[in-house]
């Protein structure tokens, strides 16, 4: 009898650990991981809640071993990996380095603000406002009380609009320091030039824009040429012929020679959908001698044998074919709410250490990355068309039809094929939309109209030239972010700051004028005298 129970014990011992090993093996790896969600994550990290390693990188082994300053360095760490470089590049004012070492001890004992997670503590959607902030809107109370003793503009202000639209940023000080608010505080509202000089560049007709256009390229080519006034008298139906061709600078010669025309096609016979050839024909990867291999079998891209592409066609190319030739478009579009499913430092699928104490539950149960969202399931839901609810993002052809990649296109009605607000809307009735349909119709100049991109994805320079970013949040809060980059190759400072300010403005989309002034440039300038 005594025996029998220990024997019974002993095994329901060992199958209350097993079971619960294997249970907590399931929830933790690849299983309801949102069960040990302690409270909702921000909005701003909802598509990556589940990816808890991202933000929390100490171990079981750390968290019980560690001290909590250690841990708490940490977390931040982590969190400066995705955002370190951003913040960086908006001029932030209150780096984590203004808070380090002995010296900063009483400033931190205010508020401690060389941890991120002390003004952006996640899981508490209760007290948590816009941008992830988890402090009331006068933090700054903590440490600039004196203010108003200090500046004499200052006396009287509330702490609650210190960083109130217009003036000030915890971090964004790309546009409102003092010596930039002096320089440009005397800009007009309309600037006479009113013209984005990259997107300018990226629109201007060119020889190979011309070479694609869909009606009859030739006859648009010479067209093309006559403009430029190089005479042909090519009367032939072939694109150019050497007479003409020898009249262009050798680069357009090269540049022409690339280009691949329907006759070009190489694809097996089973995949040449005409709409594919058809769109094809007409987009920059033609007039760049890519053929269909360069995304449905990259490894034979320049093979003509047709059975070996057949067994090598992928039907549907990554998003990792594409990045591989725009790197710099593919990795800002993992930067921001569309791709961030993809983020390069997400810990989905985790990297468990091959003899940590994990390896072994790892090993029976694997962890999958997090994939795609479709519209419906993300927080902007309501704001959306409801015939858009199925559709994924997280992928390059959500904007870019993958044959014909038009840009036109990609700028403003690709947004709308799932963006339903009333700030969307409304960008039909603006200015900046009249100026976008003059320039189709050719009656503006190249970079004079204003898309949805121009505002939301501006171009960026890059090492080599310049680039559009394909992070829509990195121009979008504080929307200060976006008066150097945008509003300001055709606005003066001011105008952009009132404009972006008036939260009824915005949601207008800017069809009409700024109902408030903000005075910073004219304490600026006063000071100034
Ligand atoms: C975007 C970053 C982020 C993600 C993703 C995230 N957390 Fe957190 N979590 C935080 C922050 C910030 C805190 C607050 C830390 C503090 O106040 O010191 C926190 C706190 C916690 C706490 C309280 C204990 C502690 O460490 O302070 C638990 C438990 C927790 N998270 C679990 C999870 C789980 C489980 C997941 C995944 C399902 C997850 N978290 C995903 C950022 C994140
Ligand atoms: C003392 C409070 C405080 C601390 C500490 C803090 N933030 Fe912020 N953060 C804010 C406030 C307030 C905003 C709202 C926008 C603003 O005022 O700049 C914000 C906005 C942001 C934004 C979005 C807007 C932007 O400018 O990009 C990011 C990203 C961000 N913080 C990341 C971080 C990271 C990463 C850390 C740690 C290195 C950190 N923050 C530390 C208060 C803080
Ligand atoms: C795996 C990368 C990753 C990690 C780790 C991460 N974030 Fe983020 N964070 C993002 C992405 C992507 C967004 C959404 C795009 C955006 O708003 O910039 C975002 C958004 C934000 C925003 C909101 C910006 C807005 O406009 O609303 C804040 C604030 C922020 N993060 C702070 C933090 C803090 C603090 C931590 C550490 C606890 C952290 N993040 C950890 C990737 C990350
Ligand atoms: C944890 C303490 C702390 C908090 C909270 C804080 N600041 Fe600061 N702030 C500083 C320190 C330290 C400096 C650097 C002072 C110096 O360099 O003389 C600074 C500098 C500044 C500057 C000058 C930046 C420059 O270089 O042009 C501005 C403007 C500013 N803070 C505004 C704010 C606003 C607005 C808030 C609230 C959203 C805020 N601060 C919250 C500590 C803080
Ligand atoms: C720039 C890369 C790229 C090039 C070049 C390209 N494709 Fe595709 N193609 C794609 C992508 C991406 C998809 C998948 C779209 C999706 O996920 O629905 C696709 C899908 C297809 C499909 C499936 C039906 C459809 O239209 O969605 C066919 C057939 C096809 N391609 C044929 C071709 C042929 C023939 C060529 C050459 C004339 C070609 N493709 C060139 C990227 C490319
Ligand atoms: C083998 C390299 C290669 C691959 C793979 C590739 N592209 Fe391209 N792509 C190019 C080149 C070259 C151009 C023309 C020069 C330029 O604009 O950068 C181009 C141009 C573009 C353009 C600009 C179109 C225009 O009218 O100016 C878009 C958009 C684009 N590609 C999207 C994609 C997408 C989406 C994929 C994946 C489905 C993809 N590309 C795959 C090389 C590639
Ligand atoms: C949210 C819509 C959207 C998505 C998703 C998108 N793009 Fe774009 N893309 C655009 C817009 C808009 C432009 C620029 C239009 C203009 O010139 O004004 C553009 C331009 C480009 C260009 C032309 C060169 C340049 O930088 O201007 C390339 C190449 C490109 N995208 C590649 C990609 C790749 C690769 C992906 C997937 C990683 C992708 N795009 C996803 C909207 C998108
Ligand atoms: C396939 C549908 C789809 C297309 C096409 C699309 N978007 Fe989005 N967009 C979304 C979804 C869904 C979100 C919200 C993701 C989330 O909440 O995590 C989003 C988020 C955004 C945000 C950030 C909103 C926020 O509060 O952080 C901006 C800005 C934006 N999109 C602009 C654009 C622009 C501009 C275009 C066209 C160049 C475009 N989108 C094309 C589906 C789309
Ligand atoms: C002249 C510049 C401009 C144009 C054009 C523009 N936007 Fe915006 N958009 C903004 C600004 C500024 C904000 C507000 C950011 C803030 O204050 O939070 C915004 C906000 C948004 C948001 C986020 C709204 C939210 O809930 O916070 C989305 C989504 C968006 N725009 C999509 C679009 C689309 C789609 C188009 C084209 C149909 C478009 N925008 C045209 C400047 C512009
Ligand atoms: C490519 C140039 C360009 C860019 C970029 C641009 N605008 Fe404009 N905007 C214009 C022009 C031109 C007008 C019309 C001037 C006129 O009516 O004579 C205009 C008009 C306006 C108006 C007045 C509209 C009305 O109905 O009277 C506002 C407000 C405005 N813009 C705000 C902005 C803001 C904010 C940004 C940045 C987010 C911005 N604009 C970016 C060129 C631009």
């Amino acid at each position: 009898m005594i025996k029998r129970n220990h024997l019974l014990w002993f095994l329901w011992t060992l199958l209350s650990v097993v079971g619960i090993t294997v249970i907590m093996g399931f929830v933790f790896f690849g299983g309801p991981r949102h069960l040990l969600l302690i409270g909702k994550t921000t909005a701003a990290h909802g598509q990556i809640e589940l990816a808890c390693e991202s933000c929390h990188t100490t171990g079981l082994v750390d968290n019980l071993t560690k001290s909590p300053k250690k841990l708490a360095a940490a977390m931040t760490k982590a969190c400066g990996t995705c955002h370190l470089e951003e913040l960086s590049a908006a001029n932030d004012s209150h780096p984590t380095k203004k808070f380090r070492g002995a010296k900063k001890a009483k400033t931190r004992a205010q508020l401690n603000a060389f941890y991120c997670q002390t003004c952006h503590a996640e899981h508490v959607p209760e007290i948590t406002r816009p941008m992830a902030v988890s402090l009331p809107q006068d933090l700054c109370v903590a440490c600039h009380s004196k203010i108003g003793e200090e500046r004499e503009s200052h006396v009287g202000l509330e702490f609650t609009t210190c960083a109130s639209a217009g003036c000030h940023n915890y971090h964004d000080n790309s546009a409102l320091y003092e010596a930039f608010l002096v320089k440009h505080g005397h800009g007009e509202d309309f600037l006479p030039h009113a013209i984005q000089e990259f997107a300018a560049e990226s629109r201007s007709p060119s020889i190979i824009r011309t070479a694609l256009a869909k009606e009859d390229p030739v006859f648009a080519l010479k067209t093309y040429l006559n403009e430029k006034q190089i005479k042909t008298d090519d009367e032939s139906n072939e694109p150019l012929n050497a007479e003409t061709k020898a009249k262009l600078s050798s680069q357009a010669q090269e540049m022409l020679d690339l280009v691949l025309y329907a006759k070009d096609v190489i694809a097996p016979a089973k995949y040449l959908d005409e709409d594919a050839v058809h769109a094809w024909e007409t987009s920059a990867h033609a007039a760049s001698g890519l053929n269909c291999a360069s995304c449905h079998a990259p490894e034979l891209k320049d093979s003509m044998d047709l059975v070996a592409l057949e067994e090598n066609w992928t039907e549907k190319p990554s998003l990792q074919v594409c990045s591989d030739c725009h790197q710099d478009q593919a990795t800002t579009f993992t930067q921001g709410k569309h791709g961030m499913r993809f983020h390069p430092e997400l810990a989905a699928p985790r990297v468990v250490e091959a003899d940590g104490p994990m390896s072994v539950a790892a090993t029976f149960f694997k962890d999958a990355p997090l994939g795609p969202i479709t519209v419906g399931e993300s927080a902007r839901k309501d704001l959306m068309k409801p015939d858009a609810h199925d559709m994924q993002i997280g992928s390059c052809n959500t904007c870019h039809k993958p044959h014909e990649v038009n840009l036109e296109v990609a700028s403003v009605e690709a947004c709308t094929t799932c963006h339903n607000d009333d700030h969307t809307q409304n960008y039909f009735n603006s200015t900046h939309f009249e100026l976008w349909q003059l320039e189709l119709a050719g009656e503006g100049a190249p970079g004079s109209g204003v898309t949805c991109a121009d505002c939301h994805m501006p171009k960026v320079e890059a090492k080599e030239g310049f680039f559009t970013s394909h992070n829509q949040n990195d121009f979008l809060r504080p929307n200060e972010k976006m008066i150097r980059p945008v509003c300001m190759s055709c606005h003066g400072l001011g105008f952009s700051i009132d404009a972006l300010a008036d939260p009824k403005l915005v949601e207008s989309n800017f069809n009409g004028r700024p109902s408030k002034h903000i005075e910073s440039i004219d304490w600026a300038l006063k000071r100034e005298e």
